[in-house]
């Protein structure tokens, strides 16, 4: 297991590679196939797969990746995990372009729960992907990532309304345009000429090429960065929840090949999950379903196996104790947190919990607990979704950290790395401790 200096150089370059989930899953697939992974496409004819590690997905926003020590067969348990490749965010409209008093301003809807108010006065650049043709060309998909500063929401002077630091309130529509030009021009810059001289630093051909569409979201450009007297913090953008896609694959490719085991990285969780790529989705089991094509063999797999949905926690915020229950205070750097919510907003029971321990307990990483006070709503992941589509047990844990959603997250520099050796050893240990036991009636 690589030491912790190099797991954060490691996680760094990751996140800063995966400004959007399109760039979140070339990312992984270029690590993955880095380890040997074979990419595999919906649209083949998958054969009989034999053993060795295997790579798909689906609207280059969601991936699976599984690895097996032999042809796929009844009798498997598949050590499985999950966590999502989307953050919250601003993403660009389709006619983004306004012009205001001088001002050439970019449209943005808000997607998912994003804490607006970090947003004002970023840095802002744009990702994402670009369909587009030359002539009569077929069509072609592109990433791009700007990396420059390109946009800013500039908040409104003090002097304009001073209740400010009050009662501040943000309308979507109207007070979140970012700012990205200042022009004379009576008519708009056509944005499409824009996303052409993007497109063709990478791609000289499409200097003529026809926009076609684009899902393009903003992102701060301020790097990740380690804080605290002695270095024992990270900010950044899109902790939640990349830090746990990075852990996923960083376990499945750095272990050894013993065990059968699979990862699901989904897109859309933080708008619900309900998508031909979300969690709540036919993805993972049409995967599962072309393995173990005999629905016997396939419910005989699933009741051997177990699913660890990994999304990030809440840790106790020193300046707000009192939203956690006092007996329930995940703490920084104190290692992953095991989620439970009676009402089912995590999937994770006794039993499954115990499990998860039993990896830590192995790995030698600490564990913590996280359940909601009862006087606030408990959020979810894809932990109950999971298993509710396919009938897996299924535990939900996390790494702790604090202002969740917004555009900068912190967290311990510990946790991810504890999450990874926690993984690897759900992974790859060949250890009775983790294997679920029989109750006998
Ligand atoms: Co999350």
């Amino acid at each position: 297991m690589m030491p912790i200096d190099n797991y954060l150089d490691d996680l760094f370059s990751f996140i800063d590679r995966s400004p959007t989930p399109f760039h979140t899953v070339a990312a992984g697939v270029a690590l993955l196939r880095d380890r040997g992974f074979h990419r595999l496409r919906e649209s083949d004819t998958w054969g009989e797969l034999g053993p060795g590690g295997y790579v798909v997905t689906r609207n280059d926003s969601s991936l699976i990746a599984f690895s097996l020590t032999r042809r796929p067969q009844a009798g498997m348990a598949l050590r499985m995990a999950g966590a999502h490749t989307d953050s919250p965010g601003l993403k660009v409209k389709p006619n983004p372009i306004q012009m205001r008093n001088g001002c050439g301003q970019l449209g943005v809807e808000v997607y998912g729960g994003a804490l607006l108010a970090p947003w004002f006065d970023r840095n802002l650049s744009l990702a994402g992907r670009i369909s587009w043709r030359v002539d009569d060309g077929p069509l072609q998909c592109s990433l791009i990532d700007c990396r420059r500063p390109l946009a800013t929401i500039p908040s409104l002077a003090i002097h304009f309304d001073r209740e400010a630091n009050d009662k501040r309130s943000i309308n979507k529509q109207t007070d979140l345009v970012p700012l990205w030009m200042l022009s004379e021009a009576s008519s708009p810059p056509d944005f499409h000429d824009f996303l052409r001289r993007e497109l063709s630093a990478c791609h000289p051909e499409a200097a003529a090429a026809t926009i076609l569409g684009f899902d393009l979201f903003l992102y701060d450009t301020q790097p990740l960065c380690r804080l605290g007297v002695n270095g024992e913090l990270i900010t950044g953008s899109r902790l939640d929840n990349l830090v746990s896609c990075h852990a996923l694959i960083g376990a499945l490719t750095d272990t050894d090949h013993l065990r059968d085991r699979l990862v699901v990285l989904n897109d859309h969780e933080e708008v619900g999950s309900v998508s031909a790529t979300g969690a709540q989705g036919p993805f993972l089991r049409t995967v599962l379903e072309r393995l173990f094509p005999e629905p016997v063999d396939r419910r005989r797999v699933l009741a051997g196996s177990l699913f660890v949905s990994a999304d990030n926690a809440h840790a106790v915020h020193p300046n707000f104790p009192g939203k956690h229950d006092q007996d329930h205070l995940p703490l920084l750097n104190h290692g992953p947190v095991i989620k439970v919510n009676a009402n089912q907003r995590y999937a994770t029971d006794g039993l499954t919990g115990a499990l998860f321990r039993q990896c830590c307990t192995v790995a030698q990483v600490p564990c913590q607990q996280f359940v909601m006070r009862n006087d606030l709503a408990c959020g979810s992941t894809i932990g109950p979704l999971t298993a509710a589509e396919i009938g897996v047990p299924t535990v939900d844990v996390g790494v702790p950290q604090l202002a969740m959603h917004s555009i900068r997250e912190t967290m311990g520099h510990l946790d991810g790395w504890y999450l990874l050796r926690a993984m690897a050893a759900f992974f790859s240990a060949e250890d009775d401790r983790i294997r679920c036991p029989e109750i006998n009636f």
